[in-house]
């Protein structure tokens, strides 16, 4: 009798889990093509918001379809590569700068002595996304990362036409603390950066984020955003990751290869 019902209870306890594994595996495999499908709308929103388009104001997918003019680049050359050359892993509707950055193949490793985002390796191409008003290029949305407190914070920021004018900066993944470093979210933040200058006339990089608040009356203004109160180093850190990839080691080849093929032709 005992035996019986130790038999039966196992059997019982298996089948049980037969069934659950079932209906999860088989609910995995059925969500999976939606999860997709959210992740690159997700994608589409925080890059119509860093553009400064509002993607609540019409289908997400039209505005961005509409507005957006991906290209994926060499980072090294700065030159965009042809669509007929892309590989599965640069579809800029989802480009994983992580699954990239991972892969030997597809990545490099970044100099100790150029690494002041403290990232280490970086993909050996970069997907930009420009933004089109009546036709014309008017801004950049250029994908940033860097090293902050707990995270690698991954964002965009996005540059006017004149290549100069910071016209927004957003963060879609970190772990920052809520509140200290988090406040990387905070709109207030965000929008000092809208109409920042990034480089002075020599065209070296000068946007900083001080440790304290920007002071109006001083000429350095313009090129200066407040710290995050009690959090220093997530501060460092987007100071740093955006210095990185603004400068000749990041984005610099590509600012070259518009200046001389795109805005002034
Ligand atoms: C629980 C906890 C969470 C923290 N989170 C952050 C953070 O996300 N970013 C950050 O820069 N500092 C964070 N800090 C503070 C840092 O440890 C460090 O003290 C701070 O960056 C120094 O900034 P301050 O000079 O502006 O005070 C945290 C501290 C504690 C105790």
């Amino acid at each position: 009798m005992s035996t019986d019902s130790t038999k039966k209870t196992i059997g019982v306890a298996l089948g049980v889990c037969l069934v659950c594994s079932i209906l999860v595996s088989s609910a995995a495999v059925s969500l999976n093509s939606i999860q997709e499908k959210n992740k690159r709308l997700d994608r589409f929103k925080n890059i119509l918001a860093a553009a400064g388009l509002d993607p609540l104001s019409g289908d997400v997918v039209d505005i961005y379809n509409e507005k957006i003019d991906p290209v994926i680049i060499d980072l090294s050359t700065g030159n965009p590569i042809p669509d007929t050359e892309y590989n599965e892993m640069m579809d800029p509707a989802t480009f994983n700068i992580k699954a990239l950055a991972d892969n030997p193949q597809f990545s490099e490793s970044i100099p100790d002595n150029e690494d002041i985002a403290g990232i280490n390796r970086r993909p050996k191409v970069m997907a930009v996304y420009q933004v089109r008003v009546d036709g014309q290029v008017q801004k950049f949305v250029l994908p940033i990362y860097g090293k902050g407190l707990w995270s690698t914070l991954y964002g965009f920021i996005t540059l006017d036409r004149d290549l100069t004018t910071v016209r927004g900066i957003t963060f879609y993944e970190h772990g920052e603390t809520p509140g200290l470093g988090g406040e990387v979210d905070n709109p207030k933040w965000k929008n000092q950066w809208n109409g920042k200058t990034a480089f002075d006339e020599q065209g070296r990089v000068r946007i900083t984020v001080l440790k304290g608040v920007v002071d109006p009356t001083n000429p350095a203004s313009e090129y200066q955003v407040d710290g995050l109160s009690g959090s220093t180093i997530t501060s460092r850190g987007v100071d740093q990751l955006v210095k990185y990839w603004l400068s000749e080691n990041g984005y610099g080849p590509f600012f070259d290869y518009l200046k001389e093929n795109v805005l002034n032709g």
